[in-house]
């Protein structure tokens, strides 16, 4: 086999790759992201000989014949870590966890370690960031564990693929994956072509060995270390990590999951002793919610399978020059301009006259059209200085004629809101049609609306 050594460039948020240099990246469109990189063209064959098949064999098999028994998925010990993995960790999975430095992965999957070491499973924990010590002290602070959780610090991927498949232990924690080498790439730790090697290497060993692995994935703005992105066509499941609003609230998102749904999320909170996990987000999002004040208004939107309320609010005010300003936060900015149009056609109001500026609470980014109705009441109740009573939720989708629309799973929405004291329920008029046929008939008052023009009537 002749090998011969040449450079390429590779973007390093997404993985792309070109023989020339370029400004912005035609895949992610990112700016000054490409990085060169020595990479080893092979002549014949393959690396090591292997083919890229899994460790099931080469023939093809019939899937009558295809053994769906898999051994059962092991739990978390957090209720809202294994929802968001779709009910638990898969054995032989391959996870990958990314998010900024210091958000918080290596406390998180330090506790996964510890739960699954108390629950009996044998996990190893290799970091090649923190040295024992490091990981010793926070664990102290985080609690101890009697059961079988060993650490090791290393970075040679060699060397950890080979203590894998000698201790096939049922978890394996690589925090992270940026820091890992192999002697198989050339260029330096972190960049593309040794991050997506390591990451090969332990799909491999994770499969043949059948051990769960979490690779932990710095999110980097700048500097000269792959992203997580990269990664996230090899992995069989890609979570972030990330702060809601910048404060202590931590929000688990799916990306991809080959096995389960991306919609779900878990919110922690970190604590002095370790991330908590946070069972009712709802009460959070409307923690230090104004009373009486216009141009807010509460809604009940679905997070995966949970149904989550969060606070709308919309400002309007006269525009002092001659285009209109728009914002969103935590919306579809386009949305807002389509729902702003809606009004101004339907219910003839002059917003072309108005600034607005609409923001969802929390930290929270929505893209259910449930939140048409709720973004509607909250500008029109900035305009017309109308307080929306504070124990009224609204949800509802706005078609383009101004009629609403009805939504999916209004009844969980009206039960989570009935939990937290809500009185009245402003929402799609087929909706209320379909509850009270289904024989559904909740304690809150339900106030059905066909159209704008009815729901300003009702404000
Ligand atoms: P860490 O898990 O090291 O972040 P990452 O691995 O994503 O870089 O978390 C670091 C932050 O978390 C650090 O600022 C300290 C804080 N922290 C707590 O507030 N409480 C704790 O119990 C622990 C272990 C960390
Ligand atoms: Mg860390």
């Amino acid at each position: 086999m002749r090998t011969k050594t040449e450079t390429v460039f590779f973007c390093r948020e997404c993985g792309y790759e070109s023989k020339k240099w370029m400004g912005q990246c035609p895949s992610c469109h990112n700016w000054n992201t490409f990085c060169e990189e020595p990479v080893e063209k092979k002549t014949s064959g393959r690396k090591n000989g292997r083919t890229g098949s899994g460790p099931e064999g080469r023939r093809p098999v019939l899937l009558k014949e295809i053994d769906a028994e898999k051994d059962p998925r092991f739990d978390t010990g957090f209720s809202e870590f294994s929802r968001v993995l779709g009910g638990g960790v898969v054995p032989g999975s391959l996870v990958l966890v990314g998010g900024d430095p210091g958000i918080g992965k290596s406390t998180l999957l330090l506790q996964l370690a510890l739960n699954l070491a108390d629950a009996g499973k044998k996990v190893l924990y290799i970091s090649g960031e923190e040295s024992l010590r490091q990981i010793r002290l926070r664990a102290d602070r985080i609690g101890q564990t009697e059961g079988p959780l060993s650490f090791l610090s290393e970075t040679n991927m060699g060397r950890i693929t080979e203590l894998l498949e000698e201790e096939k232990p049922e978890l394996a924690v690589i925090d992270s994956i940026q820091t890992m080498y192999s002697d198989e790439a050339q260029s330096a730790p972190g960049s593309v072509t040794q991050v997506r090697e390591c990451a090969q290497a332990l799909m491999v060993c994770a499969k043949e060995n059948n051990i769960a692995t979490f690779l932990v994935g710095h999110v980097t703005k700048e500097g000269t270390v792959a992203g997580p992105r990269v990664l996230e066509h090899i992995v069989d499941t890609v979570l972030y990590f990330e702060s809601g609003d910048g404060g202590a609230y931590r929000i688990l998102r799916s990306a991809k999951n080959r096995f389960g749904s991306t919609n779900e999320i878990g919110v922690f909170e970190m604590a002095s002793s370790g991330l908590r996990e946070v069972l009712n987000p709802s009460e959070l999002m409307l923690a230090g919610r104004p009373r009486e004040a216009s141009g807010a208004v509460v809604t009940c939107l679905m997070e995966g399978t949970r149904p989550m309320l969060m606070e709308v609010q919309g400002l309007v005010t006269e525009t002092s020059f001659g285009m209109p300003r728009r914002q969103a936060s935590g919306m579809d900015y386009n949305r807002l301009n389509l729902l702003l149009a809606v009004l101004e056609k339907r219910l003839g109001l002059q917003m072309n006259r108005y600034d607005a500026y609409v923001n969802i609470t929390g930290g929270m980014r929505v893209a259910e059209p449930a939140l048409d109705l709720a973004v509607l009441t909250a500008i029109i109740s900035s305009l017309r200085n109308i307080v929306v009573p504070e124990d009224t939720i609204v949800f509802g989708e706005v078609g383009l004629s101004g009629e609403v629309r009805a939504v999916p799973q209004a009844e969980e929405r009206i039960r989570e809101a009935e939990k937290l004291g809500f009185r009245r329920v402003i929402l799609p008029a087929y909706n209320v049609k379909r509850l009270s046929g289904e024989g559904y008939s909740p304690e809150a008052e339900l106030l059905g609306v066909r159209s704008l023009t009815e729901l300003i009537r009702l404000l």
